[in-house]
């Protein structure tokens, strides 16, 4: 597996999502046996970056990689992420420099580890100035508990003042083949700046693998049954897009999730997708992506996709996204 530097932070270039072992997805939480097995046989492919989020359960998502990384810690790149859950007794997000603290304590102790390898926030607080945010997280660098710090969906003048307050290692965003709003504005930014960004749904969701047809298979409490994407019809209007990226996978002699996190890895070596899934045939099959590199046409033909029908979020989700 080849390794990427997201500013001075050395992680395998495709990295494992476990959101989905536990939250929101169809049979999260379903078999944590399985999710762990996914957990190492990604480590032992190679695969150093594990991401994770209080938010996921919540908690339970940090608690099963935490047992999952019992005498394997070394060498793993732990991101996990704050900002969702309030610990101060708010309604809604909260990066309040008291939150943090209590967050990150939690953190630890359910990842059972002495340090976050990567620490982001989750969402950008509108209550709270994100120079006091990063105040508290140089602070938790300067304690040892947190070693480097990231952000997740910040916008352009977010991303400046924060990194004016202390180094960002990487932003976390979604960017997908039918995700590409990161292109105009933030990845020149990031490189700008020297931060690495961290392609999150790198699979637009699962929906780019061609495995979801239809909404009849996903469970009925699935999040993407509310999702623009994927509710009201647009699935079936999507459903060409799929077709297209299996089009070229089938050319290559690759699986469609293969193309799809190709696609991304042929966009720089300071970006590191971080995949999910719960199950080992998938980890593997995603991190044989490492050995496939497209040719400039192949991206050509990639980066003209037509683009999807429905917005990547709901209207309340997308009004957390900070532009
Ligand atoms: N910062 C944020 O706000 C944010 C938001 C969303 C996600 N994330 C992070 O990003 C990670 C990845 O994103 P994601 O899980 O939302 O989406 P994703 O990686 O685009 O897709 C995951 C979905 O694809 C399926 N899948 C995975 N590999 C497959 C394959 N080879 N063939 C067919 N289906 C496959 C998975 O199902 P199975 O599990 O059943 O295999 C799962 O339903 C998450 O785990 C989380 O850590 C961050």
């Amino acid at each position: 597996m080849k390794h990427v530097r997201l500013r001075d932070l050395e992680v395998s270039r495709l990295g494992l999502g476990t959101m989905g072992m536990s939250f929101a997805y169809s049979g999260a939480g379903s078999d944590d046996d399985e999710s762990i097995r996914a957990i190492h046989r990604a480590l032992d492919l190679g695969v150093t970056f594990l991401d994770t989020a209080e938010v996921y359960g919540p908690f339970t998502n940090e608690e099963l990689v935490g047992r999952a990384l019992k005498g394997r810690r070394d060498g793993v790149v732990l991101a996990t992420k704050f900002g969702f859950v309030s610990h101060t007794g708010r309604a809604g997000l909260d990066s309040s420099p008291a939150s943090i603290r209590a967050a990150v304590e939690g953190s630890l102790r359910r990842l059972d580890t002495d340090h976050i390898d990567l620490y982001y926030q989750h969402r950008v607080d509108p209550d709270t100035p994100i120079e006091d945010v990063v105040g508290v997280l140089a602070e938790l660098v300067a304690e040892g508990k947190i070693r480097h710090i990231g952000l997740s969906e910040a916008g352009p003048g977010t991303i400046r003042r924060a990194h004016a307050v202390h180094p960002v290692t990487a932003l976390q965003s979604e960017y997908s083949l039918w995700t590409r709003d990161p292109e105009a504005e933030i990845l020149p930014l990031l490189r700008e700046l020297g931060i690495g960004l961290v392609p999150y749904s790198p699979l637009g969701r699962g929906f780019l693998t061609g495995q979801i047809r239809s909404l009849d298979e996903l469970d009925e409490g699935d999040w993407r049954r509310t999702n623009p994407r994927f509710a009201g019809g647009n699935l079936e209007r999507n459903l060409a897009i799929a077709d297209e990226v299996a089009a070229v996978a089938t050319e290559i002699g690759a699986t469609p999730a293969q193309i799809a996190l190709a696609w991304l890895l042929a966009k720089g070596d300071d970006l590191a997708p971080i995949p999910g899934t719960k199950r080992v045939a998938r980890v593997e099959e995603n991190v044989a992506a490492d050995a496939i590199s497209l040719t400039p046409e192949q991206v050509r033909r990639l980066d003209a996709l037509t683009p999807p029908a429905g917005e990547r979020y709901a209207e309340a989700p997308m009004g957390l996204i900070d532009r």
